[in-house]
């Protein structure tokens, strides 16, 4: 027989893609009797599902020629003007054209590196950061700047002139970030778009978690501090925490020469967000009901959240500490030094417990393997005393080993 030979040539940026060894990993947390916390679900408890129901109805049977046909590109005006208007607050007004409806905000991440990165370009991010963000980044291979982080957010001091100097933007997520869990303080936020208006770089505020505050103060956006400041933001806001993920609907709010840019690009890479999708979100929110239906949300998030710290109490040994999360899905471990998260994982799942390690969530530089993510709102709270009961014991077993 002779060899085969492959019939394809895959590009250079494909041929460098991988899939980790953690994913190979997690794949065994779809068995019933593993008690996951890896996922970064929200909970489908949460999702309006008769609410959805009624507005596709709404709109096939009143606009459905219109709902089912080709739109623009910049996604269905009354949805941009309902975005600009709700992000019209703590000063700062929004025009509806500086709004782009993208096809969630995994999107947008993909659609800016394909703006702003150019091989080696500087981007700057914070460590650890979200995965999926350097999943996107990757592909056009900036040279990455990492940005230290403790538990009251990333330190603006770190974004030096020298750090700062040529990069194509700074990436971050003020609330309840993914993956620790913590929020960037209000002197922080002021002092980081200060910074990147001195130094001229574009500050990108991905915020899909931001609504979903239970406890502590609501602090302004980076968007309005930088506005005021003279930087240039550009804030990434998603249906899919506030609703339900698989509408798949996000936006971009940018200066409108961004904007027009982004539509190009997007142009080329699906022609627009789903029109009956865009319609049907727009007539289940415009009359306030995510008034009524965030608190539900919020007060579920956190119950889960009250019972995950609860079990982390009674069982993790002193020498782990935890973030404490004041919205959001996640929270963030970090083990005793000697402690390799990875490792940990491995036995972990040997007894039905899985979560994600760390590492996966830094750049490069400043990463720390004795730490790993959390996340406490798809589980019942009863796996969630015993899962934990469960990893605290394995790392008591660890540390005496
Ligand atoms: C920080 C962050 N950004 C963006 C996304 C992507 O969200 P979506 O594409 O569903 O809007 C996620 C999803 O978990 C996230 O955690």
């Amino acid at each position: 027989m002779t060899a085969h030979t492959p019939s394809f040539v895959f590009s250079q940026r494909a041929q460098k893609l991988t899939s980790s060894a953690i994913r190979e990993i997690l794949k065994v947390t779809t068995r019933p009797e593993v008690i996951s916390f890896a996922g970064g679900l929200p909970s489908a408890d949460g999702f309006p599902i008769e609410e959805l129901r009624q507005a596709y109805d709404n709109v096939l049977a009143t606009e459905g020629r219109q709902a089912l046909q080709y739109g623009p590109t910049e996604g269905y005006r009354p949805l941009r003007e309902w975005v600009a208007k709700d992000l019209s607050r703590d000063g700062l007004t929004v025009s509806p054209d500086e709004v782009l409806i993208v096809s969630g905000s995994q999107q947008a991440l993909d659609m800016l590196g394909k703006l702003f990165i150019d091989p080696g370009s500087k981007v700057l991010v914070e460590s650890p950061t979200y995965l999926g963000a350097l999943q996107s980044f990757s592909l056009f291979e900036p040279e990455y700047v990492a940005i230290a982080t403790d538990e009251q957010g990333l330190i603006p001091a770190e974004v030096s002139t020298a750090k700062a100097q040529g990069a194509r933007f700074i990436y971050t997520l003020p609330n309840f970030q993914n993956p620790m869990g913590i929020s960037l303080t209000a002197e922080r936020r002021q002092e980081l778009v200060e910074r990147c208006a001195a130094a001229g770089i574009p500050v990108v505020e991905d915020d899909p978690y931001g609504e979903l505050r239970y406890a502590g103060t609501p602090q302004p956006s980076l968007l309005a501090l930088g506005r005021k400041a003279g930087a240039t933001v550009i804030r990434l806001g998603s249906f899919s925490k506030v609703l339900a993920p698989g509408l798949r609907l996000g936006y971009i709010v940018a200066p409108v020469e961004i904007i027009n840019k982004l539509v190009q690009i997007k142009q080329a890479t699906d022609l627009h967000t789903a029109i009956v999708t865009q319609m049907a979100v727009y007539n289940a929110i415009q009359n306030g009901f995510l008034s009524r239906h965030l608190p539900v949300v919020r007060e579920l998030y956190q119950r889960q959240c009250t019972y995950m710290l609860e079990a982390l109490d009674a069982h993790f040994p002193d020498s782990v500490q935890w973030t404490k999360p004041e919205g959001g899905m996640f929270l963030w471990v970090t083990l005793p030094e000697q402690l390799d998260a990875e490792r940990l994982l491995e036995k972990a799942i040997a007894r039905n417990v899985a979560f994600v390690p760390g590492a996966p969530f830094y750049s490069g530089a400043g990463l720390k393997r004795n730490t790993l993510r959390l996340s406490f709102v798809t589980v019942s709270e009863e796996k969630i005393r015993k899962g934990i009961e469960i990893l605290g014991q394995l790392i008591r077993e660890e540390l005496q080993a």
